[in-house]
C-alpha cells in the first residue's frame, strides 16, 4: 500500500473556471492560502483566483528556474508566517513545475508541513512534476539539489487549463510523456509515435491520463526512490547537465526540451548495448522520433541548445548529479521499449560516443 494514502488524483471539469469545484469533488473545505503562478494574474483560465486575491490570500510566484531558490522559499515562508497561516489550514499551489517545486517545498517545511494541494497548470506538471511529492529548489548551480519527498494531499487535473500553453510548453510536457512511455508503457509509446508532430492537448486527453497514471504507479511502488522510481530519471542525467550548463551561461533551457535531448543520448547509449538487432533499431528509431518532434516544433531553440553544449562542462555537471554513487555517473538504460534498468554506470567515453550519435547534424 502507498505509504501516504491521502494522495488523491481528482478530475475536475467545473463550469466555473479551471479547478473551481475541486474542493467539492474532494469533499474538502477550499484551501485557505494560494501560491499561484503569476501567469494567472493576466490570464482568465482561473477567473475565481481574482476574488481570492482580493481577500489577500494569494502569493503570486513568478514561474521559472529563477524562482527555484532558497531565497524565494524564504519569501513564501515569511508570507505564510505574516498571515498567521497554521497547521489546521491548507495551501493550494497552482502552476507549472517550477511553481509547484518551490511552492510545495515551502508548504512541506512550513511548521513542518501543512495540508497541501497540487494543482498543475502545464502539461509537464500534470504528467510529472505535480505528482509524486518531490519538491525543492536548485542550489549552487545544481538542479533540484535541496528538497524533500513529501506527498501532496490532493492532486487536481483540469485539462482546460492547458489550452493557453504555447508550442514550447506543450512540447515540454510531451517529452515527459514520451519518457514515461519509453520506460514503462510500449502501447503508450506506439500511440504517441503515430503523431508526426506534437498534437494539441485537447486531442490527446487519454494519452495524457495514461502518462500521468504511469508516474503515479511508479511513485506508489517506490515512493522514496530506492529502486523502480529511479527509472523516471531516464534522460535526466544529461538533461539536468544541459539545464545547469545553460543556467551557468545565464540562459534558460526548458526542462522538457533538455530531457528530450538527454533521452536521445540515453537511447543511443542503450541501443549500443542491445544485442538484439530489432531492439537496437527500435531504440535508435525512438531517438529519431524525439529529434523529429523537437526539430519540427522549435528548430532554432534546439539548434542553439545543442551547439552551445560543451562536453567538458556537461560531464562536470553530470559528475555532480545527485543520483550518482561513489562508482561514478549513474544513468537509466532501456533494455527495450517500455523496460528500463537503473543504476547503470555511464563512462565519459560512452557519453561522448552517444552524444555524437544523437546530436550529430541537429
Ligand atoms: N518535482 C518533480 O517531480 C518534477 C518532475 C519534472 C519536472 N520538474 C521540474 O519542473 C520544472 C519545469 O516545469 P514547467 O515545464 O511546467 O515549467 P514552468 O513552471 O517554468 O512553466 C513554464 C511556463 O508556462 C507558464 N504557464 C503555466 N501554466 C500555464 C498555462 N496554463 N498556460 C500558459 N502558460 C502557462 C508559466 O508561467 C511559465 O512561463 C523544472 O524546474 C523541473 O525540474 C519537477
Amino acid at each position: 500500500m502507498h505509504p501516504k494514502p491521502k494522495y488523491i488524483p481528482i478530475l475536475a471539469e467545473s463550469a466555473n473556471g479551471a479547478f473551481k469545484d475541486a474542493w467539492d469533488t474532494a469533499e474538502q473545505a477550499p484551501p485557505d492560502w494560494y501560491i499561484v503562478d503569476d501567469f494567472f494574474q493576466n490570464n482568465n483560465n482561473i477567473p475565481w483566483i481574482k476574488d481570492v486575491h482580493a481577500q489577500g490570500r494569494v502569493y503570486w510566484l513568478k514561474a521559472g528556474e529563477s524562482s527555484k531558490t532558497l531565497a524565494e522559499v524564504e519569501n513564501i515562508l515569511a508570507w505564510l508566517t505574516q498571515n498567521n497561516a497554521n497547521r489546521q489550514q491548507s495551501v493550494a499551489v497552482i502552476g507549472g513545475g517550477t511553481v509547484l517545486d518551490a511552492g510545495l517545498f515551502a508548504t512541506s517545511i512550513y511548521q513542518r508541513g501543512v495540508q497541501k494541494w497540487s494543482l498543475p497548470t502545464t502539461l509537464l506538471a500534470a504528467v510529472d512534476a505535480g505528482i509524486g511529492g518531490k519538491n525543492g529548489v536548485n542550489f549552487m548551480g545544481f538542479k533540484n539539489y535541496v528538497g524533500t519527498i513529501t506527498q501532496p494531499d490532493f492532486v487536481v487535473t483540469d485539462f482546460r487549463v492547458f489550452e493557453s500553453l504555447d508550442t514550447l510548453h506543450v512540447l515540454n510536457g510531451w517529452m515527459e510523456m514520451a519518457k514515461h512511455a519509453l520506460i514503462a508503457d510500449p502501447a503508450l509509446w506506439y500511440s504517441m509515435k503515430q503523431f508526426e508532430s506534437v498534437p494539441p492537448t485537447k486531442t490527446v486527453h487519454t494519452l495524457i491520463r495514461d502518462a500521468a497514471a504511469i508516474k503515479k504507479r511508479l511513485v506508489e511502488a517506490d515512493e522514496f526512490e530506492s529502486g523502480l522510481r529511479k527509472t523516471l530519471n531516464f534522460g535526466h542525467t544529461v538533461g539536468h547537465a544541459l539545464e545547469s550548463a545553460a543556467a551557468s551561461r545565464s540562459e534558460n533551457l526548458s526542462h522538457g526540451i533538455a530531457v528530450g535531448l538527454g533521452m536521445m543520448v540515453s537511447l543511443h547509449w542503450s541501443a549500443d548495448q542491445a544485442v538484439d538487432h530489432r531492439i537496437q533499431s527500435e531504440l535508435v528509431d525512438a531517438a529519431h522520433c524525439i529529434k523529429h518532434w523537437l526539430n519540427l516544433a522549435v528548430p532554432a531553440y534546439v539548434e542553439i541548445a545543442v551547439n552551445a553544449a560543451d562536453l567538458d562542462t556537461l560531464w562536470a555537471f553530470m559528475e555532480k548529479d545527485k543520483k550518482n554513487d561513489t562508482n561514478g555517473v549513474q544513468e537509466v538504460r532501456l533494455t527495450k521499449i517500455g523496460q528500463a534498468e537503473w543504476n547503470q554506470l555511464l563512462s565519459r567515453s560512452a557519453f561522448e560516443i552517444s552524444w555524437s550519435s544523437a546530436h550529430r547534424g541537429v
